[in-house]
């Protein structure tokens, strides 16, 4: 069953069945203020943090679902039916009336036709203004004249997500509205900047014309399908000093046949003031500045894309690579994990090991970004070298101005509150800056980068206590290479990747192959900034031994050890006996031999491959294990426990790439490809465009159901895995390397590569269909060395090559910034 297409020209992923099973999500906002929203209109809008300024209410995990929202509604004066741009809440019957969402980059529309009047909500925010601008036209395609009221509404917040939902006592009696010159102020009196502003092109006066009262607005005994005001076609004009507010205008439009009007809303950040001056700017002239913004929008999304396009023969990879695993890798390096209908707002910290991954995955697209993750990294990181798993890059900023706090505001924790000590670390956070740092590096040529400065969490308030990047690195390095239990293998602690696998003293192979992978990039940057590393590679080589000698179970890699020795995900565990995460790394990391990597990868398809995706671990749990951890107490085929955990999908594209098997790489590509489910709906019930963290695994009822959507590694893994493996274009130090792994059946593909302000037009052909291997490539006619990764600088690339399989990858040299090139590949 399907809901909608992907219309690849306008990027845009249109829904035409709007009675879509689960919301079908969108963002918007790229800076300050941001949304998140489905596919009729519920959702929340917030400014800076979902956690401590959330401008408007959202009422999580409820029935109706995700309401309120941001609605339109249109009321026939003269027979006084109403409805929605959007579908929901007022919901008329789909018999009558049709429904569209468009979902765009960082924009929405709600399309609807209804009874001769053709309407449209678009939202969107300026790249540069914290206000989100409601466009919203209206057409009379009936024959004849039409008089229509049109109302927005919103529903405010309290701001803190806390505040919002517990003792009303205090937060009840804190905010104030008003109206005047057409505009609606909220003033959350506590706050000295707590103002936002609604207003709108047209200004209509009189009780009539608004309502600030929510409940006025809805009234007694009704909901937002069925609004007071709405029904009878006038607002009261209330406000009010204390209560639940709204932000409700009506507007009252007559349309000729065939007339059209447009009306734009501002709900925006700042008081009366400010929203004078922003109705000024976006509804003056013709709304030029409201259909500037739009574009600039579109162009900024526009210049990411163009980073990195593919055009191959799999239609589905093209729509996601091109457009929309790039979109959610890109709001996940913005949003983190903290704003989804899922994760509702109340967490706005960063996860040390989400954000390192997600930094690692767009340098190219939004290099200042994830510098500036990298940054707040850094300065999360302690100095005995790891991470704080969740923290607030603002607990090390040093103030300029004292934070201002509000009487429910929950204070800033003191430093020992702060710094968690070993019991609450994981294992794997920190190892994953390593690489990420090397990618930002690889892709910015920002070689300057790792001699930076930057204090450690414990050390930042204490003068002088600086230390550069690279000395972060090896901190990470030296912790894990500390950390290790009897057999060396590095310790699980409270949990490695796996959050519900907590080992504690025990070991987990993961860590160690992931420890492996770090010193691989770690010493490849200290070599080309001319370091010493030979303690590194020493370091290396003992991870690699110990790895090889204890992990290596006969079959597949064992995932690790209890505290009191047991392993785990080995032949003998009835439960848990093949993992994905410590054959994946084992490949992954270059710390194992090529056979062992095949035989490796061989059991995961053989124990963990579904039609849709690979499930993490076989067979599920059923016995709660507290030597093995919190995953033996979740329902099988859940999350952790034999689910098909989307995240790790794409490091098993990687390891079959770098094994040489281009088709497996693609078998496994597509199970888990959202593209491939569009019209399996009934089954997957999620956005189709979207990854989501998990799809439920076959010990389950609802095995393929899609769960979390947008917020999840797996995006950037994804892209990571398809650009950099499969389609094997990945920059260097000082090349860009060509190494692609292809299923034995594509004739040829092409890329256009920004890298360094450089475009490589890339073509490759496939002429005597073989997976992987180069045999000649030309940069602008002229050959260029082509050789086996496991021998060449690439061996040091995102992957480690001890692995390194049949056949040469390319490495075509930095050439001339602003400069235009061809090259032209042939595998074979
Ligand atoms: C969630 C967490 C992530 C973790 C994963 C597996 O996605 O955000 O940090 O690695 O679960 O447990």
């Amino acid at each position: 069953m399907k809901y909608g297409y992907f219309d690849n020209k306008k990027n845009e992923y249109v829904i035409d069945r709007i009675d879509v099973p689960v919301s079908w999500t969108n963002y918007i906002g790229v800076k300050d203020m941001c949304g998140v929203f489905n596919h009729t209109a519920g959702g929340y809008l917030f400014y800076k943090s979902p956690e401590y300024h959330r401008i408007t209410r959202f009422r999580p995990n409820g029935v109706p679902m995700d309401r309120p929202g941001h609605y339109v509604y249109v009321r026939d004066n003269e027979t006084k039916d109403y409805w929605t741009l959007s579908w929901q809440p007022v919901g008329k019957s789909l018999d009558d009336a049709k429904y569209i969402c468009r979902h765009g980059l960082s924009y929405i529309k709600y399309q609807c036709e209804y009874k001769g009047i053709k309407g449209e909500q678009k939202l969107f925010i300026p790249l540069d203004d914290a206000v989100e601008v409601w466009d919203v036209t209206l057409k009379n395609e009936s024959g004849k004249k039409r008089s229509l009221s049109v109302f927005s509404y919103v529903e405010f917040s309290f701001h803190h997500i806390t505040t919002d939902n517990q003792n009303f006592q205090m937060s009840l009696y804190s905010s104030g509205s008003s109206y005047k010159d057409g505009i609606i102020e909220i003033d959350l009196f506590y706050e000295p900047d707590g103002f936002q502003y609604f207003t709108s092109n047209e200004t209509d006066d009189g009780n009539a014309a608004f309502d600030c009262l929510r409940d006025s607005f809805i009234g007694q005994y009704r909901t937002e399908s069925n609004p007071l005001a709405v029904e009878s076609g006038q607002c009261s004009g209330s406000f009010e000093l204390g209560g639940n507010h709204c932000g409700a205008l009506r507007r009252t439009i007559e349309l000729n046949p065939g007339e059209e009007k447009r009306l734009v809303f501002l709900l925006g950040e700042g008081n009366r003031e400010a929203g004078k001056k922003a109705r000024e700017k976006y509804c003056s002239n013709n709304f030029s500045k409201t259909d500037a913004a739009f574009t600039e929008l579109a162009d900024f999304w526009k210049e990411k894309l163009s980073k990195l396009q593919i055009e191959t023969p799999h239609e589905g990879m093209n729509a996601m690579i091109n457009t929309w695993t790039l979109y959610q890798a890109e709001i996940n390096v913005i949003f983190s994990r903290f704003a989804s209908f899922i994760e509702v707002g109340g967490r706005t910290g960063l996860g040390y090991r989400d954000t390192s991954q997600d930094a690692m995955m767009v340098p190219h697209s939004n290099p200042e970004k994830s510098r500036a993750r990298l940054v707040e990294l850094l300065k999360g990181l302690t100095a005995a070298g790891y991470g704080l798993h969740l923290f607030s890059p603002e607990w090390f900023e040093k103030q300029t101005k004292p934070a201002f706090k509000s009487p429910t505001v929950v204070p800033m924790p003191s430093k020992s509150e702060r710094i968690h000590g070993i019991e609450d670390v994981c294992a794997d956070d920190a190892l994953w800056l390593i690489p990420a740092i090397a990618e930002y590096i690889r892709e910015t040529g920002d070689f300057n980068f790792a001699e930076e400065k930057y204090p450690y969490a414990d050390t930042f308030d204490s003068d002088g206590a600086e230390e550069s990047v690279f000395d972060h690195m090896k901190r990470i390095l030296d912790f894990s290479a500390r950390e290790v239990g009897p057999h060396g293998i590095c310790k699980g602690l409270r949990a490695d990747w796996n959050d519900c696998l907590n080992l504690g003293g025990g070991e987990s192979a993961m860590v160690s192959f992931l420890h492996h992978w770090a010193l691989v990039h770690f010493c490849a940057l200290g070599r080309k900034l001319g370091k010493d590393v030979s303690e590194y590679e020493k370091m290396a080589a003992i991870v690699k031994a110990s790895c090889e000698k204890e992990l290596w179970n006969g079959s597949w890699y064992t995932r690790g050890f209890t505290s009191a020795g047991r392993a785990i995900g080995s032949p003998d565990c009835k439960e848990g006996r093949v993992f994905m995460e410590s054959n994946t790394w084992a490949v992954l990391s270059g710390a194992v031999s090529k056979e062992r990597g095949i035989a490796a990868m061989d059991a995961v398809d053989k124990f963990l491959y579904t039609p849709f995706g690979l499930k993490l671990c076989d067979p599920a749990f059923s016995q709660p294990d507290d030597d093995v951890g919190f995953v033996t107490r979740v329902y099988k085929g859940l999350k952790e426990n034999a689910a098909i955990f989307s995240h790790p999908n794409p490091w098993a594209w990687a390891a079959e790439a770098m094994l040489g098997r281009g088709d497996r790489a693609i078998k496994f590509y597509d199970a888990l490809c959202p593209y491939n489910q569009n019209d399996l709906i009934e089954v997957r019930k999620a956005e189709p465009y979207m990854y989501c963290q998990f799809i439920t695994g076959p010990d389950h009822s609802a095995f393929g159901r899609a769960n979390h959507p947008f917020m999840t590694g797996s995006a950037g893994w994804a892209y990571f895995a398809a650009t950099r493996f499969i389609l094997g274009i990945r920059p260097d130090f000082d090349c860009l390397v060509i190494d692609p792994c292809i299923p034995a059946s594509w004739p040829s593909f092409k890329v256009r590569r920004v890298w360094r302000d450089a475009v490589y037009n890339i073509t490759v052909e496939n002429p005597n269909g073989v997976s992987k291997g180069v045999k000649e490539c030309k940069l602008n006619g002229k050959p260029v060395v082509c050789k086996d990764p496991a021998a060449s600088a690439a061996a040091v690339t995102a992957a480690g090559a001890a692995v390194a399989a049949a056949g040469a990858a390319a490495e075509v040299p930095e050439q001339a910034r602003g400069s235009e090139n061809e090259v032209r590949v042939i595998m074979g």
